[in-house]
């Protein structure tokens, strides 16, 4: 008789963005003249910038030509868009990253969910408190959690550290010492953004410990202050003990496109093997690689003209979290977030519960934003919304949630 993976049916109810799709959809069914304005999801709203359009038109045309035609691309990725990535992100910050401690992915996505496949079912996780939900689903699916607890609103057998008011929304070391760390910085969904110096401890203590840190880094390109590091290889020692995830769906809107990389140096070892080669296996084994088209895009990045471009769309960006930030707290909201990331992170008012004042906003001001238990526990009380909007889109909105 077939069974089942029966660690999914651990997880309670649907991915977070799912169930907030279909509470819109169902909220849209039934009020048709409504113009909900969507702030939850972090998907970006600009067109791709010219010098990445232009790279696609012109790796398209080569595949219509015999010479230029390509067919599968290499396992761990095309070496002009590892150099790239080696030279800009990690070269020119002062990293030692080489080209081919790079993997290229179709985004941070699966490679945040995929890369817990590597280590075996007995490993500790630790996760902060809120969290992007991937970390957690994917551990569960794995069978490295217990069961969900209802009443603490988690599951059981996993770190969970919470990120609150009180602690600036960083975590702290936990008392009981983990395998696996998942970092993400700056953080989805607080939009907090950890030191230079801050990081150095946890790279020392998983370093004195033998723990990895899984350390995401998707909205790295958002970080406006100077003692913010942009990579963890910035700490050092993060070599011997860190995995970077990094995306293009942030800095550069590849969220339909879909591009990512993982890092892993060569001197990362636990259990006597090397991480890197175990990634490269199972890289090589269930991936075919991103499409050239799009690996060609990822590389326009990186030119004079897609930095430049870039940089200003990251601006745009930034020129809403800055409004939202102000406009609400203005208001009276308490509001944090903002500044390093494109996430503000708010609390809800009135005592009322994160799902509450969901409910609330798109009843009353139909504006979409994201439940901060959504995340975990410690996000209750508080509420997601995202700068990747139209800067009108995110006036109006703005506007209509100071006026309800
Ligand atoms: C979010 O809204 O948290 C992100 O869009 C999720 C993601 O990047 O997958």
């Amino acid at each position: 008789m077939v069974t089942v993976n029966r660690n999914y049916l651990k997880l309670p109810g649907s991915y977070l963005f799912s169930t907030i799709a279909g509470k819109v959809s169902t909220f849209q069914k039934e009020n048709p003249e409504a113009r909900i304005l969507r702030l939850g999801i972090g998907d970006v709203t600009q067109p791709l910038a010219p010098a990445i359009i232009e790279s696609l038109h012109r790796s398209v045309d080569e595949m219509a030509h015999q010479e230029t035609f390509r067919g599968y691309a290499p396992d761990l990725g095309y070496e002009f868009l590892r150099d790239a990535i080696a030279k800009n992100d990690y070269k020119d910050r002062g990293c030692n990253i080489s080209a081919d401690e790079i993997f290229i992915s179709d985004g941070a996505k699966s490679d945040s969910g995929n890369i817990q496949e590597i280590f075996g079912a007995d490993n500790k996780v630790a996760v902060c408190d809120p969290v992007y939900p991937v970390y957690v689903d994917t551990n569960v699916m794995a069978g490295r959690t217990g069961a969900y607890n209802k009443e603490k609103e988690n599951f059981d057998g996993v770190i969970y550290m919470p990120c609150l008011e009180s602690n600036g929304f960083l975590p702290e070391i936990p008392e009981e010492v983990p395998d696996l760390i998942y970092l993400c910085f700056p953080n989805n969904p607080s939009g907090a953004a950890i030191t230079k110096e801050k990081l150095q401890e946890w790279v020392d203590y998983a370093n004195r410990t033998g723990a990895v840190i899984i350390y995401d880094a998707a909205y790295e390109a958002y970080i406006t202050e100077t003692d913010i590091p942009h990579s963890i290889y910035e700490c050092n020692g993060a070599r011997t003990c860190a995995i970077e995830l990094r995306s293009f769906s942030k800095n550069a809107g590849f969220t339909g496109v879909r591009l990512g990389f993982t890092v892993i140096p060569r001197e990362l070892v636990r259990d006597g093997v090397s991480l890197h080669r175990l990634w490269a296996r199972r890289h090589g084994t269930k991936f075919n690689g991103a499409p050239y088209i799009v690996q060609r895009a990822g590389e326009a990045v990186y030119s004079q003209e897609g930095k430049k471009q870039l940089r200003e769309q990251v601006a745009y960006y930034m020129r809403n979290a800055h409004y939202i930030y102000s406009e609400l707290k203005k208001a009276g909201y308490s509001v944090s977030g903002g500044v390093n990331a494109p996430y503000i992170w708010l609390k809800t008012p009135d005592q009322m519960s994160s799902w509450e004042f969901f409910d609330h906003l798109l009843r009353n001001a139909h504006v979409v934003g994201t439940p901060g238990s959504g995340f975990g526990a410690h996000g209750e009380g508080f509420f997601r919304l995202t700068a990747f909007g139209s800067y009108e889109t995110t006036q109006e909105a703005i506007h209509r949630i100071t006026q309800i």
